[in-house]
């Protein structure tokens, strides 16, 4: 993989843009019944060729410097998941989010990736609020909202069909201006 493709890098991770040719790798990803545990269950072919158009490939081009983007380890150029700063379907607030195939977990990947973004969105973007979100069951992914700086605050549920599944859910966010104090203007960590 061409490094020039990676728009984004830590220390181990890069993410770059999809193509059409990640449908069969994302159809994969989609199918795991633990990836998607708390992701509203698995996907059919034919839902990830939606989701693929939709949600990521148009999202690019209409939504500049937002999306969904492959997350790649860096000293194999392996696909380990996805990052996510894009708006909570049906409503305008910017989250922030992941999911890593399994052979990626707990290595700390969510998080390294996540703080970069969370940094992108605030000091390039010039976001004044990111918002992240997870099943209230997802301590894992709670914990990593919390690591990158988002607080808890409640829980909130939305009607859209990808979230309605799971009702209330663990609700965190954060002010520019509070995340940038605490966190300095120069990352320390990647
Ligand atoms: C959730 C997920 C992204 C975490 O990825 P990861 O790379 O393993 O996360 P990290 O290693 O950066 O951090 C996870 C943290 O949660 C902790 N953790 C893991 N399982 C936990 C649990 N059941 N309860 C509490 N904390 C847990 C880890 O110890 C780690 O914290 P630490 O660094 O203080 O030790 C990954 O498991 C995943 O992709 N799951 C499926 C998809 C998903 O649920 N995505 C989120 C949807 S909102």
């Amino acid at each position: 993989m061409a490094h020039s493709e990676y728009w984004l890098q830590t220390k181990r991770l890069a993410l770059r843009q999809f193509t059409p040719n990640d449908y069969e790798w994302l159809v994969a990803l989609y199918s795991d019944a633990e990836v998607m545990r708390y992701g509203g269950g698995v996907k059919s072919p034919e839902q990830v060729k939606l989701v693929m158009q939709e949600r990521i490939l148009d999202y690019y081009d209409a939504n500049p410097g937002f999306g969904v983007w492959q997350t790649v380890e860096r000293s194999t150029a392996t696909p380990v998941g996805f990052h996510v700063l894009n708006n909570i379907q049906g409503e305008s607030i910017i989250q922030i989010g992941y999911f890593l195939l399994k052979p990626a977990w707990s290595r700390g990947y969510a998080t390294e990736m996540a703080r970069a973004l969370l940094r992108y969105g605030f000091e390039e973007l010039r976001l004044t609020h990111i918002a992240g979100m997870t099943e209230r069951d997802n301590l894992a992914s709670q914990h990593v909202l919390t690591k990158i700086g988002l607080r808890r605050n409640g829980e909130r549920a939305f009607p859209h069909p990808a979230y309605a599944h799971a009702g209330p859910m663990a609700w965190f966010e954060r002010e520019a201006v509070d995340w940038i104090a605490e966190h300095g203007s120069e990352p320390s960590d990647s």
